[in-house]
């Protein structure tokens, strides 16, 4: 029998797989505070995870751990060296959530392009024509889009937006150029040319010392003035101080954020009171359909690393 801790509500779905096998015993831990981590953990075998932290304060008292499975793709809420150390296995759901964000990436152009907030407004205070005509809105069609980071986001992002007839430009110096031109895109070796050219900027890479703050005043900058950007990978690629900047100097049209540099967002955060930004709370994933793909690919996961069958595209290589 293998204990595993449910860390955070996870979608029903997933939790099925544990109660329909009689070789694993789940407890849903949902108060995630260090000491309640370090009090309950230390009889686990295997844990899943969605965005508390487990650092090594917390995991070296956890001699029985042998996995643990994301409930997502990024883990930089895990320390990574203190894992290696311990010879604990980390799993991600690879193939659950691109299409989720993919999407919300489409819906964060489209919303910001029709300006549907103005829109919504006029409606509702009584001005349905009176200011509709200059409110300026813009279309995805034969725009250019610069894609940056080409995984598994990446290449559902590229289907969609030629599905809207854009151009697609990718910046990933670790994708080769036919494979970027197989999905239909173009591969660009120089980011501040693609960030030149483009009128949509999407950013799809993991969070690392080489890409914090991306993205920042000088790099906006070289952008139209009709640019929209929009970050759903890892707050801090996009310095939001600059970013806050450069949209009320009208030196780009809009900007789309699903994650921050602090999650949840310092209520003195300035993007809180810019209207030229949209911003929803790391929510990408969080579809019916994603969530219950995502808790099932999780603890799937699990049952996997330990029947030795596990897929592996889900292991994250430290
Ligand atoms: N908003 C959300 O809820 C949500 C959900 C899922 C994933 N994410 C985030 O989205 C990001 C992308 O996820 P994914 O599943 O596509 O990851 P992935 O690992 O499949 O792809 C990342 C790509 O980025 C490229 N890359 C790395 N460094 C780069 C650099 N400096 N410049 C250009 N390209 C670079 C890699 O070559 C790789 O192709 C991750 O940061 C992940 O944490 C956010």
């Amino acid at each position: 029998m293998k204990k595993i801790a449910v860390i955070e509500q996870i979608h029903k779905d997933g939790l099925e797989l544990f109660e329909k096998n009689p070789e694993y015993e789940y407890e849903l831990i949902t108060n995630v505070s260090e000491e309640n981590l370090i009090k309950k953990l230390p009889e686990f075998d295997g844990c899943t995870l969605r965005v508390s932290k487990l650092n090594e304060n917390i995991l070296k008292h956890c001699p029985n751990l042998k996995v643990i499975s994301r409930h997502g793709v990024g883990y930089d809420n895990v320390d990574l060296p203190f894992i290696k150390k311990k010879n604990i296995s980390l799993l991600i759901t690879a193939t659950a959530n691109a299409v989720a964000v993919a999407e919300h990436v489409i819906y964060m152009m489209l919303s910001i392009s029709k300006s549907i907030n103005k829109y919504d407004n006029e409606v509702r205070i009584g001005n349905f024509k009176k200011n509709a005509f200059n409110i300026e809105t813009l279309e995805l069609f034969n725009k250019k889009m610069l894609i940056v980071g080409f995984g598994r986001i990446g290449k559902s992002l590229i289907k969609r937006c030629l599905g809207f007839e854009m151009k697609v430009n990718v910046f990933d110096p670790f994708v080769n150029e036919e494979v970027i031109k197989d999905f239909g895109g173009k591969k660009i070796e120089n980011l501040d040319e693609g960030l030149k050219n483009c009128d949509y900027l999407s950013l799809h890479i993991p969070l690392t010392e080489e890409t914090k703050n991306m993205i920042d005043y000088k790099k906006i900058k070289l952008m139209k003035k009709n640019a929209i950007i929009i970050n759903t990978s890892r707050g801090g690629i996009i310095n939001e101080i600059d970013l806050d900047k450069t949209l009320k100097n009208n030196m780009i049209f809009g900007a789309g954020l699903d994650v921050f540099e602090k999650e949840p967002l310092d209520k003195n955060n300035p993007l809180i009171n810019n209207e030229k930004v949209l911003l929803s709370p790391h929510s990408a994933t969080f579809t019916n359909e994603c969530k219950s793909r995502m808790a099932i690919e999780t603890t799937k996961n699990i049952i996997d690393f330990f029947e030795n069958k596990l897929d592996k595209s889900m292991i994250v290589k430290i």
